[in-house]
C-alpha cells in the first residue's frame, strides 16, 4: 500500500508570520513549500497590469494559464521580477479581491495539489486544511493580534525601504481580515481539526519548534 505523501497545512490571517513559519519548517524536513497566497497575489498583479477590475471574467483565464514561476525565492510573472511588487498594499487588497471568487479558486486548485511530492510538502494560506489539502495530516490555525501583525508588516515595509503608516496598515488589516474570513467560497476558519497557535508574544524560533513537536508527535 503506497503512504500519501504528506502535508502540513498552516492556515491564518494576514501577516500572521504563517509564511516565515511555513518555509522555516518545510526546511527543516526537507519538505517543498507552497506559498499558496502569492498565487493570489500574482494573479491579483496581473489584473492590475492589464487594468481589470476584480469582477471581470479575464480574471479568471489570468488564473487559468498564470505564467508564474518560483525559483530561489524569486517569483517571476512572464519572465518578470515581481517578488516585492506582490507585495505592495495594492497588490494585497487586489489579491483578497480575485480570491473571494470561486471560479478564480477552482483555477488554481490543480496548481497547488501538484506540489504535492515526496518526500513531504508544507502548505501555508486561508483554505489549505479545509479545501486544498482536507486530508492533510497537521492543521495549524496559526494567527497573531491585529497589533502584532501591523507591527511586523511596518517592520518588513521599512526594511524594504517602502513607504509605511502602522494606521493605515492595521486597518487594511482589519478590513482584508474581515473579506477572508466572511467571503461565502473557502472563508478563513479555525478548522476542528486544527491546533490554534497564538503568536503575538512568540518568536519565528518558538513558531517552529511548536509545528515541529506536532509533526512529530502526530508520526
Ligand atoms: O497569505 P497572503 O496574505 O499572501 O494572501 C494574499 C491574499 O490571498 C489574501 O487576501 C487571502 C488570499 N488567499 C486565499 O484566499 N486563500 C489562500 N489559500 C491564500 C491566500
Amino acid at each position: 500500500v503506497t503512504q500519501p505523501v504528506p502535508v502540513i497545512a498552516i492556515d491564518g490571517p494576514s501577516a500572521s508570520g504563517k509564511g516565515t513559519v511555513a518555509a522555516r519548517v518545510a526546511e527543516a524536513l526537507g519538505f517543498h513549500y507552497l506559498d499558496s497566497g502569492s498565487l493570489y497575489r500574482l494573479v491579483a498583479l496581473a489584473a492590475l497590469k492589464a487594468g481589470l477590475a476584480e469582477s471581470d471574467p479575464r480574471v479568471v483565464d489570468i488564473a487559468r494559464h498564470l505564467p508564474a514561476a518560483f525559483e530561489a525565492g524569486v517569483v517571476r510573472l512572464s519572465g518578470e521580477d515581481v517578488t516585492d511588487a506582490i507585495r505592495s498594499e495594492a497588490c494585497s487588497v487586489m489579491a483578497s479581491k480575485v480570491a473571494a471568487r470561486s471560479e478564480v479558486r477552482d483555477a488554481l486548485l490543480d496548481r497547488q495539489r501538484a506540489y504535492r511530492r515526496p518526500p513531504g510538502l508544507v502548505a501555508e494560506g486561508r483554505d489549505m486544511g479545509s479545501v486544498v489539502f482536507p486530508d492533510a495530516g497537521t492543521k495549524v490555525f496559526l494567527t497573531a493580534s491585529v497589533e502584532a501583525r501591523a507591527e511586523r508588516r511596518y517592520k518588513q515595509l521599512m526594511e524594504k525601504g517602502l513607504p509605511a503608516n502602522i494606521d493605515s496598515l492595521s486597518q487594511d488589516l482589519r478590513e482584508r481580515d474581515e473579506r477572508d474570513a466572511s467571503r461565502p467560497v473557502a472563508p478563513l476558519k479555525k478548522l476542528p481539526d486544527a491546533t490554534e497557535l497564538e503568536t503575538s508574544e512568540m518568536t519565528v524560533d518558538q513558531a517552529v519548534s511548536f509545528v515541529l513537536d506536532l509533526v512529530g508527535a502526530k508520526g
